[in-house]
């Protein structure tokens, strides 16, 4: 039982991090992501729900390089030091005020729109609601994003396998362009955890109006793939 534990717990992503100098093993899941779909941009603004205790960050902050900015929001503090280009907020996602979020965040990039955001937030608990619990946890990002995610821009959110799954997965793809659910080697086998990648935000629908034809402010926004 004990060898078993131990075997699971040093697994070769927990070797890996230790000498690559990443606080957590889950770095390894955002490289497999992002090697795969491409969120991370040089020069770009990621938002990392959830961040603490900070490997994401640490991916993140490279990817973006010196010029792009990281900001992270975590109910724990994040301890590790982390690279000049990445802020931290303590606070609860789901219950901040929208407008406190977009703030403190928005401060952070000039109060622009993110050209990605990243939630690996994951309930406390452990048991068998963990997946009701975790599809809330999406949902209050997905709720964020018109305001927070620029037209264009990308997400990745992990989600614990369960009957709103497939629910969640099909309320992303309504908003981005793709949306699909990825397992990284990474992960481990016995964990219910996927991860949906979603790419080029629809962006906020346009309100309805007595014109319909009325172009919407938002689809002027320029595409993250083209600005910093
Ligand atoms: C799996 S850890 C994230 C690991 C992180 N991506 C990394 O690589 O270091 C999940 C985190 O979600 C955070 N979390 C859970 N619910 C949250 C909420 N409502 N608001 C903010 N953070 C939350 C937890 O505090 C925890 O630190």
């Amino acid at each position: 039982m004990r060898t078993m534990a131990k075997r699971v717990l040093h697994d070769k992503y927990f070797k890996l991090a230790k000498a690559e100098g990443y606080v957590a093993r889950s770095a390894y899941k955002l490289l497999e992501i992002d090697e795969r779909y491409r969120v991370l941009n040089r020069g770009k603004w990621v938002l990392d729900v959830g961040c603490a205790p900070g490997s994401w960050l640490q991916v993140a902050a490279e990817r973006v390089g010196p010029r792009g900015r990281v900001v992270g929001i975590d109910l724990q503090r994040v301890d590790h030091r982390m690279p000049d280009n990445v802020v931290m907020f303590e606070g609860d996602a789901e219950q901040v005020p929208p407008e406190v979020l977009l703030e403190l965040v928005g401060g952070e990039v000039g109060g622009d729109l993110f050209h990605s955001v990243l939630s690996d937030m994951a309930p406390k608990t452990t048991g068998h609601v963990d997946d009701l619990v975790s599809a809330r946890l999406c949902r209050s990002v997905l709720k964020l994003l018109p305001d927070l995610l620029r037209p264009g821009g990308h997400l990745v959110m992990k989600i614990l396998e369960g009957q709103e799954y497939p629910l969640v997965l099909r309320e992303t793809q309504r908003m981005f362009d793709h949306a699909k659910g990825f397992k990284p080697n990474a992960s481990r086998d016995v964990s219910r955890e996927m991860f949906i990648v979603g790419k080029r935000f629809k962006g906020p629908r346009p309100a309805k109006t007595a014109d319909s034809n009325a172009v919407s402010p938002e689809s002027k926004e320029p595409n993250a793939e083209t600005t910093p």
